[in-house]
């Protein structure tokens, strides 16, 4: 059977004759193309970002115009400007960054490189250093007390304010506002030159005044060289009776750091309330750093401003004696003399009436006195 006979047949079942039957030449040109698989795309496609990914559909789309290449093509012209600005700001200023990142690097690697290597030998003074983690405790007013009352024989005692805040002078009543330590360490200047008189034939170095920029370098420095202080008090030639009494800044500070790295003795301030107990813990941690690091300064501990007449203040020392033991060496009474005395540039320590503050000040100064002669006389046997 040929294919004319199919036809045929087929005609004739469906009751019609093929005679009428015209057959087409069967290859026609047709004009669409063929198919193409449409790869999947990931739904949905914010705007304006994905710029890899779409790519895909856009080739595709020549041929069948999915809904992702329409998006696309809506989108296209659609740009963006507070968001790129945005993003260049942002562009630029991490370049900035790097660029500050590195300016630091190579000023640090030059600092390194001129700092004096090594410790220097240790100042043959006593050290002594005031400290406390929480500001206005005392600090300054101990300090000043202990330059005017403790005197080793033959020697002679002197302050060092490393307090930016400059306020040791005005309790040791020195001419205020002369060229200090900040900017003759600057100069790299020997502080000898800078002693100023203070009361009861004390000997004074105020930090001095500075700008900001100055203090900022200064501290700077101090951060890279953790000498910077055993230094300047090496350059001093000090005596072995002679006494220094360091002040320093509240917290954890570069000027703490120093002072404790030189220090034979600290004396922490503390006043009796909560406040000043949390802050026992970081206290005996960070003075544990400085027996781990090889410093071993004696720790003390005094109480400021105790109020007598609060039986809360008594409880909380009955808590301070119990936790600190024989470290506490003093208790200062509340006096509102001493805050006079600062105000009317006296001298506490000096007044004809000394008040319960002045007798203990005195108190601690003679146990200080006591336990840095017990020291000499320790380190004698040991040599
Ligand atoms: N025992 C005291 N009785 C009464 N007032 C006192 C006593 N001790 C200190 N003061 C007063 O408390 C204030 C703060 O004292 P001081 O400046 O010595 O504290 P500080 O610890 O050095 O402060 P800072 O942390 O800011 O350096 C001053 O006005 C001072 O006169
Ligand atoms: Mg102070």
């Amino acid at each position: 059977m040929n294919r004319t006979d199919d036809i045929s047949n087929l005609f004739h079942r469906f009751g019609a004759s093929a005679d009428s039957y015209l057959e087409f030449d069967s290859h026609f040109d047709y004009k669409e193309k063929p198919l193409a698989l449409v790869p999947a795309l990931p739904v949905p496609v914010p705007a304006s970002v994905e710029i890899d990914a779409p790519q895909v559909a856009i080739e595709v789309s020549e041929t069948i115009p999915t809904v992702r290449t329409l998006q696309v093509e809506a989108e296209q012209p659609v740009v963006n400007t507070a968001q790129v600005g945005a993003s260049l700001r942002h562009l630029l200023a991490e370049v900035a960054l790097a660029r500050h990142a590195e300016a630091q690097a190579r000023n640090e690697e030059t600092l390194r490189q001129v700092l004096p290597n090594g410790r220097p030998a240790k100042t043959k003074a006593r050290v002594i250093a005031l400290v406390s983690p929480k500001g206005g405790v005392g600090k300054s007013t101990l300090a000043s007390a202990l330059t005017t009352a403790l005197r080793l024989e033959g020697g002679q005692t002197l302050a060092i304010d490393l307090d930016p805040q400059n306020a040791l002078q005005y309790h040791l009543g020195a001419e205020p506002d002369v060229e200090g330590m900040g900017s003759a360490s600057l100069k790299g200047e020997n502080w000898n030159s800078l002693l100023l008189a203070g009361s009861a034939g004390s000997l004074l170095l105020p930090y001095g005044s500075v700008t900001e920029d100055e203090r900022r370098t200064l501290e700077r420095y101090l951060e890279n060289d953790r000498y910077w202080l055993a230094r300047q008090l090496a350059n001093m030639n000090l005596g072995e009776n002679d006494v220094v009494i360091l002040d320093t800044p509240p917290g954890r500070t570069v000027y703490l750091d120093q002072a404790l790295s030189v220090a034979d003795q600290v004396l922490v301030v503390v006043t009796a309330d909560a406040a000043c107990f949390v802050t026992l813990d970081p206290m005996e941690r960070l003075l544990g750093e400085c027996r781990a690091s090889g410093q071993a300064p004696q720790c003390n501990y005094v109480i400021n401003q105790f109020d007598t007449s609060r039986a809360f203040c008594r409880d909380m020392h009955e808590v301070l004696k119990r936790r600190l033991g024989s470290k506490l060496l003093g208790v200062v009474a509340l006096d509102h003399a001493v805050g006079e005395a600062l105000a009317y540039g006296h001298n506490p320590l000096l007044e004809a009436e000394s008040s319960q503050a002045c007798q203990d000040m005195l108190m601690l100064s003679d146990r200080l006195k006591a336990q840095l002669e017990l020291m000499s006389v320790s380190e004698s046997y040991a040599s």
